[in-house]
């Protein structure tokens, strides 16, 4: 197939991309370059540098080659970030989102995949989540996500675009073939934090919180790696192109880690001290988030096959040692 990957330039993005790419698609990947990078521009793929909030663009861009379907991966992706510019994510997640959906069905696209995320769901009633568990997300982040979710499901009934709505858990890792080198600015994510600490890009880890009500205190969560997320795509198409319906489903590993694990795992891995610092809570967290993936096997036939701890932390330091 022919597909365009908006926000194909970025860590999840550049994933997806090889995957599509490796599975024999044409891949054009439209990003304006404000997170992705272009170290993650393979030659093998088109590029153009655009926004999603450059409408006529955009369209132009939906309308240019015939594609048959679109991956949306473009967004502001910082939860504590989301409570302090609520306006910022208001136009580029929810206004940007319609402008790609808007030119989806101007273009004539019908199969469109959403990068969405376990924050839909916020403070867990239960566990692991399931996809019936209550939406309720406890940050504004996560609210932009779930009310793109919910655009897309009238576009499903009154246009008859088919989505597939993938609710990512925690996203880590680094491409397994060592394809991907392209580390993310600036990170906010517990991984590329550790790693950063661990080669001296920043003096130390600040472990937010040790009084959650986990085995070691600290917060758990589900990494599952960019690999296997990228994977998680390819069935996603296939499954909405040839049941011609939208999905909504989980992608997790359906294995929890706490912040301590993961750093004393990463002080193994990479065999830095990694100095930590304990600092409180930060809002919004819950304390343990876990998937569970029974509606992604049943669906697509897809388990994480590489989320464990060492796969994940291991590509991870091969892009950061070096
Ligand atoms: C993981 C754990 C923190 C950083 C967020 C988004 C989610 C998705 C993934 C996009 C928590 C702790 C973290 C640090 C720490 N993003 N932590 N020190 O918050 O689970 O999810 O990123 O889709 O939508 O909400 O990920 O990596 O920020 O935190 O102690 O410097 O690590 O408290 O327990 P999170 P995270």
């Amino acid at each position: 197939m022919n597909i365009l990957i908006i926000g194909g330039a970025g860590y999840i993005g550049s994933h997806v991309a090889r995957e599509f790419l490796d599975a024999g698609h044409r891949v054009t990947v439209y990003d304006n370059l404000s997170s992705g990078l272009r170290q993650n521009i393979f030659r093998d793929e088109q590029f153009i540098h655009g926004d999603i909030l450059q409408k006529e663009q955009l369209s132009a861009v939906c309308r240019g080659a015939g594609f048959d379907a679109l991956v949306h991966l473009a967004a502001l992706k910082a939860a504590g970030e989301s409570a302090l510019k609520p306006e910022q994510y208001s136009v580029y997640n929810i206004c940007g989102s319609i402008n790609i959906l808007n030119a989806a069905l101007e273009a004539g696209i019908k199969y469109v995949l959403f990068s969405s995320s376990a924050t839909v769901y916020g403070e867990p009633d239960y566990l692991p989540i399931d996809e019936h568990h209550p939406v309720r997300p406890a940050n504004y982040y996560g609210f932009t996500k779930l009310e793109i979710e919910r655009i897309m499901a009238w576009y499903d009934k009154l246009k008859g675009i088919r989505f597939a709505s993938l609710r990512y858990f925690n996203a880590a890792g680094y491409d397994i073939q060592n394809r991907i080198t392209g580390i993310e600015m600036n990170p906010t994510n517990l991984i590329p934090v550790i790693m950063e600490a661990a080669c001296g890009i920043r003096s130390s880890v600040q472990i937010f919180g040790t009084d959650y009500k986990t085995p070691d205190g600290t917060g758990v969560r589900d990494y599952v790696h960019v690999n296997d997320l990228a994977l998680g795509h390819l069935a996603a198409l296939d499954y909405i192109s040839l049941n011609d319906k939208s999905l909504t489903v989980n992608l997790g590993s359906e294995k929890g880690f706490s912040v301590l694990e993961i750093i004393e795992a990463a002080r193994r891995i990479t065999g830095r001290r990694i100095v930590t610092t304990v600092v409180e809570r930060r809002t919004g967290d819950p304390a343990i988030l876990m998937a569970s993936a029974q509606y992604a096997k049943e669906s697509l036939a897809w388990t994480a096959h590489s989320s464990d701890l060492e796969t994940l932390l291991d590509s991870t330091w091969k892009v950061y040692q070096n």
